[in-house]
């Protein structure tokens, strides 16, 4: 399962990239600002900052909402760095943009999804990931992860090559059902990365180990 980190941070990315085990990073409109990276130019910049960060695919979304507007903005900054994927959101122009995309070679992750039914759309049009926002279902009372294993047993049935990209993981225990049901990617933050590695007993037993060897060695 490849992990990507779902955020415009740098300092938080180069973070993730040092602990070796990154494979790339979501971004999205909302990832953006919060950062404070306003005006076309200083997106694109920070677009290509990130690339320059990580070695894996960085997906940047369009803001435009019609066909034509999303061709343009998508081979924009498809032009920025050869590891840009475009985020394209599932609505019907979104579709034929992913169609257009996917035929022209460029990779595209259809985002905003949040049923089997809109999953099996993007993976006709071709996208090279589809989003699936879990946290979101789950805040509507909705199980987020059984959507993930509808979606991976679907694709399989079929044989899809679309990847399915775990989104709005929230926590730790997100990244780990996503891996029992088989989810191609996660995107999360960083602390649910990080949350992975901690367990009690790892703690007490390093305790006990240090303390033991300091005992007869000092
Ligand atoms: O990748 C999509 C993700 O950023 C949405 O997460 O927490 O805003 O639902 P969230």
């Amino acid at each position: 399962m490849k992990f990507f980190i779902d955020t415009a941070n740098l300092e938080q990315i180069k973070e993730a990239q040092d602990l070796g085990v990154l494979d790339g990073v979501t971004t999205n409109p909302s990832l953006m600002a919060k950062e404070g990276i306003k005006g076309e130019e200083n997106i694109k910049k920070h677009y290509q900052t990130i690339c320059e960060i990580v070695e894996g695919d960085v997906s940047a979304e369009v803001i435009s909402t019609d066909y034509e507007g999303m061709i343009k903005e998508g081979e924009e900054l498809a032009a920025l760095h050869p590891q840009i994927t475009i985020k394209i959101p599932m609505i019907k122009d979104g579709i034929k943009a992913i169609k257009y995309f996917s035929e022209k070679g460029y990779k595209t992750n259809c985002t905003l999804v949040f049923s089997v039914g809109q999953a099996l759309l993007a993976a006709k049009a071709g996208a090279t990931y589809v989003s699936p926002f879990i946290g979101r279902l789950d805040d509507i009372s909705t199980d987020g992860i059984e959507l993930i294993a509808q979606i991976v047993e679907m694709y399989n049935y079929y044989g899809y090559g679309t990847q399915v990209l775990a989104a709005s993981i929230r926590h730790t225990q997100h990244i780990v059902k996503c891996a029992e049901v088989g989810a191609d990617v996660i995107t999360a933050p960083l602390n649910a990365i990080m949350g992975l590695l901690k367990h009690p007993l790892t703690d007490s037993g390093l305790e006990k180990f240090l303390a033991d060897y300091h005992k007869l060695n000092g």
